[in-house]
């Protein structure tokens, strides 16, 4: 199998912009933008952006017809809007579809029965169902937390210098991957597509602690005070609990469960190997690390 020509869906986004300017430079593969009805977005260069309807299988699948693969960076608000785009991918014969996942070790049954990742896991199984009976593909890509995004959305650590939420003491070590690496990922899976056929890729950039990132962040920016707010996990978790079963469904709901996809003992946050050497990301040393964060907290 090889794959040359690729759609992205979601390129306008936060991993998208980084996926886009990734795959529009490689030479070796042909780049469509698949965009909705609507949306506002715009792309540099001369990269072919068709708007479709996504509530429209048929329209999906006459803008997908002679593609090889589908990647999706959708939000996660929108998950579920790829259900449609997975159709599609099948009946227009694509090979390979890479869905937004782009994160946490959904490989893990823990984390699978997390509820903030119900609607990955829904598209997870199809996709899986699908590639038993057809010749459509899958890979997902798990590349633990956006170690950039993270600090810049003060998600790890709270970048304006104070109040972090330390998780169960701060030396819980958990991978991350900044979004360029990630998009190196995609890159790699796109031109490896035997080898990463049908399977999850994990992708790291890191292995890193919450007290490891506040200590780079206050030697980065000193007159911070880097006051910390120590948290317990299952506190975290059975608050949601509470919030989720009020039917409440905002972040405050499932940031919990994201940090127990992050920090939690069972649920494979630490990857113990990676893809990078297939995929060619080449991970970062402690001192890029340290870089990261900077850029980050100043
Ligand atoms: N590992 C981590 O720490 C981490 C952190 C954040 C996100 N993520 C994951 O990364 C992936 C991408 O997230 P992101 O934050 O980059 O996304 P995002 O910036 O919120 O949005 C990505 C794109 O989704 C498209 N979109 C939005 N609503 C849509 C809809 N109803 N139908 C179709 N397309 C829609 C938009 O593209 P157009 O306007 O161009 O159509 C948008 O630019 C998700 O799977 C998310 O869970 C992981």
């Amino acid at each position: 199998m090889s794959i040359k020509n690729v759609v992205l869906v979601g390129a306008s986004g936060c991993l998208g912009v980084e996926v886009f300017k990734r795959l529009a430079a490689a030479s070796d593969l042909n780049l469509k933008v698949l965009r909705r009805n609507g949306s506002t977005s715009t792309f540099p260069g001369n990269v072919q952006v068709v708007d479709v309807d996504f509530g429209s299988v048929e329209s999906l699948a006459a803008a997908l017809a002679g593609q090889d693969a589908v990647v999706s960076t959708i939000s996660s608000e929108h998950i579920a809007a790829q259900k449609n785009l997975v159709e599609a991918a099948l009946s227009a014969g694509v090979k390979r579809f890479i869905p937004s996942d782009f994160g946490s070790n959904l490989a893990n049954e823990a984390t699978q029965r997390l509820p903030v990742f119900l609607p990955k896991i829904d598209i997870r199984n199809r996709l899986i169902e699908i590639a038993k009976t057809t010749d459509m593909t899958y890979t997902f890509v798990y590349n633990g937390a956006f170690l950039d995004w993270g600090i810049d959305q003060s998600f790890l650590i709270n970048r304006a210098g104070d109040k972090t939420q330390v998780v169960d003491g701060g030396d819980i070590p958990f991978s991350v991957t900044d979004l360029a690496s990630v998009a190196d990922g995609v890159y790699g899976v796109l031109t490896h597509p035997e080898e990463t056929k049908n399977r999850a890729v994990y992708v790291e950039d890191a292995k890193v602690t919450q007290n490891q990132l506040l200590g780079l962040a206050k030697q980065a920016a000193p007159s911070k005070s880097w006051d910390v707010e120590h948290v317990a996990l299952d506190d975290l978790t059975s608050a949601a609990d509470k919030r989720l079963a009020q039917g409440l469904l905002d972040f405050q709901t499932f940031g919990p469960y994201l940090y127990r996809a992050i920090f939690g003992k069972e649920n494979g946050g630490n990857f113990d190997k990676n893809d990078n050497a297939l995929l060619g990301v080449k991970g970062k040393t402690e001192e890029e690390v340290a870089e990261v964060v900077k850029h980050h907290v100043k």
